[in-house]
């Protein structure tokens, strides 16, 4: 797909971004308490600092408080690069992993001929953050991030399995919306945007407050396929 054409596939999208942001500027660190978990995570992220080079550029997209992610990657040698659409999530991520750094931007402010333009990455991570989207921009997204990436670039994802679209869940005393696929559903929008799958593990998670409900967490280790 030319960028041109992901342009026109945005023209066709109102942006409804309302209360998203809100929820993770209200919670700040909150969210770890709800989400004390990251064997998913950290292990994903490990996949990609094993397999790059020390000064690898990484960009981490949604990157929350910047923990664990952000900070595991800088820790390994990589330059970080991290976008929120939360400016509380951004400050938090500025104090927490100064090595790296931090853009307060939409996912959808990165794609081709968008607001911002961050250059090339050898790997990119998305973890929990393309599920706050409309299942309509989520193959707009991983198109965006195959964009980003240098042919043959890495990009670890997660999502939690789940067959809705845009749907409105309580959050840490806020709501937010999300959308999900059922596994093989996932796999197929990930390859069609243009990746490859290497490798898959999910974990049933139970997050630590009662208004999350427990989920299936997917994560996917993907090569930018050319
Ligand atoms: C569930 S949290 C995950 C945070 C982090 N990746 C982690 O795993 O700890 C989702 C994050 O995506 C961010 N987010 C939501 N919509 C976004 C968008 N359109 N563009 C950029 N970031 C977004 C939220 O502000 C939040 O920090």
């Amino acid at each position: 797909m030319s960028s041109s054409g992901d342009q026109r596939d945005y023209a066709g999208l109102r942006l409804d971004r309302t209360g998203q942001a809100e929820a993770f500027d209200a919670l700040g660190d909150r969210y770890h308490e709800a989400f004390p978990h990251k064997a998913g995570q950290v292990a994903a992220t490990e996949w990609l600092i094993a397999s790059l080079p020390a000064g690898s550029r990484v960009l981490d997209l949604g990157c929350g408080t910047g923990l664990p992610t952000a900070r595991q990657l800088t820790r390994a040698g990589m330059e970080v690069v991290g976008v929120d659409l939360s400016a509380g999530m951004v400050a938090l991520a500025r104090a927490q992993v100064p090595g790296a750094r931090f853009h307060c931007a939409d996912i959808a402010d990165l794609r081709p001929g968008g607001a911002h333009d961050l250059g090339r990455f050898d790997a990119v991570v998305a973890f929990f953050s393309l599920l706050m989207l409309p299942r309509a921009e989520i193959p707009l997204a991983l198109r965006t991030v195959r964009h980003l990436l240098r042919p043959g670039g890495l990009f670890a994802l997660s999502m939690v399995e789940a067959d809705v679209d845009d749907f409105t869940i309580p959050f840490i005393g806020r709501t937010i919306r999300v959308s999900g696929y059922l596994r093989d559903d996932l796999r197929e929008v990930v390859q069609a945007a243009g990746f490859g799958i290497v490798e898959e593990s999910s974990y049933m998670y139970a997050p630590a407050t009662a208004d999350v409900q427990p989920e299936e967490q997917i994560f996917l280790r993907c090569r930018r396929s050319d």
